[in-house]
């Protein structure tokens, strides 16, 4: 299971300023943003492909959450006013030593662009997607993405580490 980090940090922080109805977070490891997302909607729902993650979650967090163990936001077809999720994006070479808790894909970006492919049809017209991306992947296939989507992204929260710079982008329909 992914130990809540940096990168959870600064999605919790940037969630805490969205309120609604419904909302979804792909891969929810330990569950820190299903917490601050339960606070602000009524339906909040999770997935994750470990099904370790989404047992320790059942234990942990309230019981009116729903867990689904399924690809991305494969299982709903539901609308819903936010979709957030912190992927993992470090870049791997040898698809063998992919550990999908962390590593993104050969370009690190792949998992963030399959992410968000699954969830458009999800969300609701005046939605807000929000995503965490790091200097240490290739956004160049993101930006094609937001464009071919007709869908637009706005910087809302970046952290400087020393090794990279972390960034939530909110992306929604033109
Ligand atoms: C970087 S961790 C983030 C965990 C948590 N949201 C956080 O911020 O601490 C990425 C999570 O995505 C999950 N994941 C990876 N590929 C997935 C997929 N195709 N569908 C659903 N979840 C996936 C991993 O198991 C992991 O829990």
């Amino acid at each position: 299971m992914y130990l809540p980090s940096d990168d959870t940090f600064l999605l919790a922080e940037s969630v805490k300023c969205y309120k609604g109805k419904s909302a979804l977070e792909i891969g929810v490891g330990s569950g820190t943003i299903l917490k601050v997302l339960h606070e602000n909607y009524k339906i909040v729902v999770g997935t994750d492909l470990d099904i370790g993650s989404l047992l320790y979650c059942k234990e942990n967090l309230s019981n009116d959450l729903i867990l689904a163990c399924c690809d991305a936001s494969s299982t709903f077809r539901y609308r819903f006013d936010l979709i957030v999720f912190n992927p993992p994006y470090l870049p791997v070479d040898d698809n063998e030593k992919k550990d999908s808790a962390i590593h993104g894909g050969p370009c690190g970006m792949e998992t963030t662009l399959h992410f968000i492919n699954s969830a458009i049809s999800l969300l609701d017209a005046g939605g807000k997607m929000l995503i965490v991306t790091s200097s240490l992947s290739y956004s160049t296939k993101l930006d094609e993405l937001i464009l071919q989507n007709k869908l637009k992204s706005r910087e809302i929260r970046e952290a400087k580490l020393f090794f990279e710079t972390l960034t939530v982008f909110e992306i929604s329909f033109k």
